[in-house]
């Protein structure tokens, strides 16, 4: 086990996602810890059975598409807990589709949940934490930033960009206290396929071979508090060894990674 709580204790920190998968196991880790958390995600129902066990942890549901109320959600995670020390950016949603066939809504649903929602929460909460001193804007991402396969068009757009956002950022904020970690996950067993969009806006409805076979989300959970506890600025978290030899060949060999993955199978 990790002394990752040292780092955390006494900290008051804010995950979005966090009714599913990695966010509701980083709120688990977080509450078993005795950390003060508060829980974000749409699904209030599920934000509540977390807060009725933990003491520790305050339910605040919240659409983050809604980027007007981005000001109003800060404030009030800022209230619940008396300041906020760390953010973690973790609300997101994968596709299933192809570029040519998404409807236009599909794709901005994509851009929203993945990109513009976390960008104007951070914006909130990163001016809050300058005024007050200091913070840690922590940010899910994903391997998709590094390793481009098709069907993730859009996905992987969102999730580059967020790379850029943050890296641009960090001149901004660090030499005022502000930490900035992003967190690339490859495999995670969560249900991220499941509730995929697809061309026309449904769910995808389907749980993908990798991610069934994927870490489970407490262990993730767990490395990804170590990560943050380090002030790492960026890392990854599980990936497989055919994911390590993907990005390996992405970066030195994009003749050959472009090749193979046009024939590979993408689920
Ligand atoms: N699982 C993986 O293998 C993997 C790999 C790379 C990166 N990631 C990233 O890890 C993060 C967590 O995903 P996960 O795998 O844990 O998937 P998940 O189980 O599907 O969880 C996604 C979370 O995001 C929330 N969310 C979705 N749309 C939202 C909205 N409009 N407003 C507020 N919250 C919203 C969901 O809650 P509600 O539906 O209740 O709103 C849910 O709590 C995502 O950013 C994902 O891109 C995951």
């Amino acid at each position: 086990m990790s002394n990752w709580t040292k780092y955390f204790n006494g900290k008051r920190v804010w995950v979005t996602g966090a009714s599913s998968g990695i966010g509701k196991a980083l709120v688990e880790a977080l509450g078993e810890a005795g950390v003060s958390t508060v829980a974000s995600a749409r699904r209030a129902d599920r934000l509540s059975k977390l807060a009725e066990r933990y003491e520790c942890v305050r339910a605040l549901p919240m659409d983050i598409t809604d980027f007007e109320a981005s000001d109003e959600m800060a404030t009030r995670a800022w209230d619940l807990l008396g300041g906020l020390d760390i953010l973690i950016n973790n609300a997101g949603a994968s596709h299933r589709f192809l570029f040519a066939e998404a409807e236009p809504e599909a794709i901005q649903r994509i851009i929203d949940v993945n990109l513009a929602g976390p960008m104007h929460l951070s914006r909130a909460v990163v001016a809050r934490m300058l005024a007050a001193g200091g913070g840690h804007l922590v940010t899910i991402t994903s391997l998709a930033a590094r390793i481009q396969t098709p069907q993730r068009t859009v996905y992987t757009a969102a999730k580059m960009a967020l790379h850029g956002l943050f890296d641009s950022l960090r001149g901004e904020v660090e030499p005022h206290g502000v930490a900035i970690t992003l967190v690339a996950p490859g495999f995670v067993r969560t249900e991220i396929s499941e509730s995929a969009v697809t061309a026309d806006g449904d769910a995808y409805g389907m749980t993908g071979e990798q991610h069934a076979r994927g870490m489970p989300p407490d262990l993730c959970a767990q490395r990804i508090l170590t990560g943050v506890a380090s002030r790492r600025r960026e890392f990854s978290v599980a990936v497989t060894p055919l994911l390590r030899y993907a990005a390996f060949v992405r970066r030195y060999l994009p003749w050959l990674y472009f090749r193979l993955i046009a024939k590979a199978k993408v689920t």
